[in-house]
């Protein structure tokens, strides 16, 4: 694994990039640097110095507010407890689901909780909170979606292999589809639920009409954000509607 890359996707927003060989993985985290700085993903607990190391060029990590992230996973919210001993004044922010499920236990001290469409204000910006249950997956599943740059944060929509530039105008949905049918012919498999409210919360996510879509696992893509979601959640839809391949 090599250092993070820092790039920055729109001003005063950073993409902190670590690539995984082994897993032929990206692992991107999110940096707003605000009155009240928010990182959205940790980062997985081994990779906690190098992205502190990445921070560190942007802000005094210090004085970060705010840790967001989609759903409990070690990528997601790995190094919490890392960072809040780091940051005295920071706190997760995430569902009311992931709060009251694992975070208020296993991390040293109280998150916050949002509701659907609950707005985050950490200065100059606008998190409005999407809840999201088993999108990308996790019933605690929730998005952010930064309202001036119009960015969604997709945590693990749109999931894919290799390694990426940090920004693109080239569509992410064929290399997503492709990933899933990857992972599904693999022991990774079962990673996407289907349910029956997929398609209405997908379909939800592109009429906020996003300029960009920051990916975890993949680039930050700039263009027609709701045809890549649409088109999202028609291949997961021919892929795992009918899904009855187990285990
Ligand atoms: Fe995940
Ligand atoms: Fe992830």
């Amino acid at each position: 694994m090599a250092n993070a890359s820092v790039t920055e996707i729109a001003p005063d927003i950073f993409r902190i990039c670590t690539y995984f060989s082994q897993k032929d993985l990206e692992f991107n985290e999110f940096l707003v640097r605000d009155e009240q700085p928010l990182l959205f993903h940790t980062g997985p607990r081994k990779t906690f110095g190098e992205v502190l190391a990445a921070v560190r060029t942007l802000i005094d990590p210090s004085r970060l507010r705010w840790i967001g992230f989609s759903h409990y996973e070690a990528d997601e919210c790995g190094s919490i407890n890392e960072w809040l001993t780091v940051a005295p004044d920071a706190q997760a922010v995430c569902s009311q689901v992931a709060i009251n499920v694992s975070i208020n236990d296993v991390a040293e001290k109280p998150g916050r909780g949002l509701k659907h469409n609950e707005v985050l204000t950490t200065g100059r910006r606008r998190f409005r909170f999407l809840r999201t249950p088993h999108v990308p997956h996790a019933w605690e599943s929730g998005l952010m979606f930064e309202e001036t740059e119009r960015i969604l944060f997709c945590s693990d929509l749109f999931f894919q292999s290799g390694r990426h530039p940090a920004l693109t105008e080239s569509e992410v949905a064929t290399g997503a589809a492709a990933t899933l049918r990857k992972y599904q012919a693999s022991p990774m498999a079962n990673s996407v639920p289907y349910t029956p409210y997929t398609d209405r919360i997908m379909e939800g996510l592109a009429a906020l009409e996003a300029a960009s879509l920051a990916l975890m696992h993949g680039p930050t893509y700039r263009g027609d954000c709701a045809s890549q979601l649409r088109a999202l959640a028609a291949s997961t839809r021919e892929l795992f509607a009918n899904y009855t391949q187990w285990p």
